[in-house]
């Protein structure tokens, strides 16, 4: 298990940002990329882009997603988008959001839609970590 995860980081983490985006689960319809796009919100979310932006709309009706942690990727991404989706978690040193039941979920375990990083990987992959603190966050060294 520990070498598989370290091997893993090896091959995978270097090579990720050079090879093309088919292994990182590329979207299998073709649609026009939501990320970074003003208009799209409601790709994934319920409320328009107006109402997310304001002030006067609680948190949790901004949150309201058309369809669930996962489905909501899966719209255009493959089946294979996401290691370990449904799975528990034993350990989650990071605190990395699950679901309500604890499970590992695509749009915001491991990734983070919004996220804005000045590490061009980090901003390409919507990654909530990168590198070895987000795997180390439910793997042990
Ligand atoms: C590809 C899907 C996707 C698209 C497109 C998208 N979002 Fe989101 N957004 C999410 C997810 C997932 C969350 C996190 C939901 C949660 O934490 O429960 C989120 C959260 C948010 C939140 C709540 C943040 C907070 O914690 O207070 C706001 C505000 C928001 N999005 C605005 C936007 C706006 C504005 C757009 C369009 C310009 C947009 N989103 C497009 C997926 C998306
Ligand atoms: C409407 C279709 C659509 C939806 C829904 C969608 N994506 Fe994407 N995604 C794309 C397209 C197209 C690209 C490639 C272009 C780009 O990076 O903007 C992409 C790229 C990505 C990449 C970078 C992959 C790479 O190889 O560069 C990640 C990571 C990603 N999406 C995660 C997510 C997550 C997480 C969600 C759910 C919250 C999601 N996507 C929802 C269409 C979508
Ligand atoms: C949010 C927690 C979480 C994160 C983050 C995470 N994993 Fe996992 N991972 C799991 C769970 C849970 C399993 C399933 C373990 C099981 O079924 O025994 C798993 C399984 C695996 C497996 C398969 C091992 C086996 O026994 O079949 C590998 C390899 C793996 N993860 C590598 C990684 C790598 C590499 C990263 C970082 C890019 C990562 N994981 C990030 C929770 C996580």
């Amino acid at each position: 298990m520990k070498k598989m995860i370290a091997l893993i980081l090896w091959i995978v983490i270097p090579v990720s940002s050079a090879v093309s985006s088919e292994k990182m689960g590329a979207p299998t319809v073709k649609a026009p990329s939501p990320h970074g796009v003003a208009g799209k919100c409601q790709v994934c979310h319920v409320e328009p882009e107006d109402s997310l932006n304001s002030w006067f709309t609680f948190t949790s009706t901004k949150k309201k997603l058309t369809l669930d942690f996962n489905e909501v990727c899966r719209q255009c991404h493959g089946l294979d988008f996401g290691h370990g989706v449904g799975k528990k978690p034993a350990l989650n040193r990071e605190s990395l959001p699950l679901d309500s039941s604890g499970k590992i979920t695509c749009a915001v375990t491991c990734h983070n839609i919004h996220i804005a990083s000045d590490d061009p990987r980090q901003s390409q992959y919507h990654l909530r970590l990168i590198g070895a603190p987000l795997c180390l966050s439910c793997h042990k060294k």
